[in-house]
């Protein structure tokens, strides 16, 4: 097995970021020493999954307070609020990177001392949500184990977009149920869809199974249905950006059409996130903010431009599956059903 893959890196006081927007035809390290680049970096999708924004963020708070320059503890507070509205700022839909943000300004606010020591704070904060993140990938991925189907012994698993070592610390959640099952041997094979418009399946889950010698195939989104209908495909893994507190769950656009067609072909859906994905403020799903990115991402593929002059697009980068089409949602606590969401509520910690 070859070593895992981990998109966010500190290292000699800069954050090394895979460029997430080359692969799989390149491998390029981008070095981020400034609060505003790494803001670039989340919108752009150079560091992109919803843990992994999380974790990029929180070193963003880092960076920008490292720019402040004052020894006035409340000016230094205020500007670095600015910083968090501008990270905030980057991508509406996943929570983890809005978790995170507040999570480091809880710690500068909660830091006494001098500014240094703030500082030194916000550090040991990224770096514990990326510890943390890692280890609550494999947690994820262990306690997915648990709820697959145990008929067939070995299993063809669906998954959509990339929720793997890319999207988070390192493992993956949604990938990280399906590493498991490779590593316990009761993977067959991953089926990676495509997932219009930006191709995170074709490209980035699919090379990551490939680091891994994970059987991979790919298709395109529209094929799912038909795979499913051939019996195919035993279950289907996704990951989350947002969770309302009544299970509905937000991922990835084709998420939702996943879902419904498994639900009429009797195939188990299942969604696996880190808890610090599910947004107990928001009753359903109703309430989550869907991002809308550029419609190049739909009118033009590569370099070349397939639609015609003249017409109009729409580009919701996001869907939201409505809680009764998911069989178990799997945390790194274990896998509930989306009523049994509001159980978790004590063991989320901001
Ligand atoms: O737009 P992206 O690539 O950031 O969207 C990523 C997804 O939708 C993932 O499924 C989700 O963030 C979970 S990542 C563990």
């Amino acid at each position: 097995m070859n070593s895992p893959v981990y998109p966010i890196v500190w290292q000699e006081n800069k954050v090394r970021l895979i460029d997430q927007t080359c692969l799989p035809g390149k491998y390029a390290v981008v070095e981020i020493s400034r609060a505003e680049d790494m803001a670039r970096a989340i919108k752009t999708m150079i560091v992109r999954g919803a843990p992994a924004i999380g974790v990029a963020a929180a070193y963003g708070m880092y960076l920008g307070a490292t720019e402040i320059e004052t020894s006035d503890r409340q000016e230094f507070l205020r500007q670095l609020d600015r910083v968090a509205e501008m990270l905030r700022q980057t991508r509406p839909t996943a929570v983890n990177l809005f978790w995170a943000i507040a999570r480091s300004l809880k710690t500068a606010y909660e830091t006494l001392g001098t500014i240094a020591d703030i500082r030194a704070a916000l550090l040991t904060t990224a770096q514990n949500i990326q510890a943390e993140d890692l280890q609550t990938c494999q947690a994820i991925g262990d306690r997915g184990l648990t709820v697959l189907p145990s008929n067939p012994q070995k299993l063809t698993l669906l998954t959509h977009c990339n929720a793997g070592s890319l999207a988070t610390a390192g493992y993956g959640t949604a990938l990280g149920v399906i590493r498991s099952a490779w590593r316990e041997n009761r993977l067959t094979r991953v089926f990676a869809d495509e997932t219009r418009p930006r191709l995170q399946g074709a490209k980035l889950t699919a090379w990551e199974c490939v680091q891994e010698g994970i059987p991979v195939t790919v298709i395109t989104d529209s094929m799912a249905a038909h795979c499913l209908k051939e019996n195919k495909i035993d279950a289907i893994v996704v990951g989350a950006d947002r969770i309302a507190a009544n299970g509905d769950t937000a991922n990835k656009i084709g998420t939702y059409s996943l879902a419904v067609v498994a639900k009429a072909h009797n195939v188990p859906f299942f969604v696996a996130a880190p808890l610090s994905t599910i947004d107990f403020e928001l009753a359903t799903g109703a309430e989550i903010p869907i991002e809308e990115r550029d419609s190049e991402e739909i009118y033009q593929i590569g370099e070349t431009r397939i639609c015609p002059q003249g017409v109009e697009y729409y580009n919701p980068a996001f869907d939201v599956t409505p809680a009764e089409l998911i069989t178990a949602i799997i945390t790194e606590k274990g896998a509930v059903k989306p009523e049994q969401l509001p159980q978790l509520t004590e063991q989320v910690a901001v």
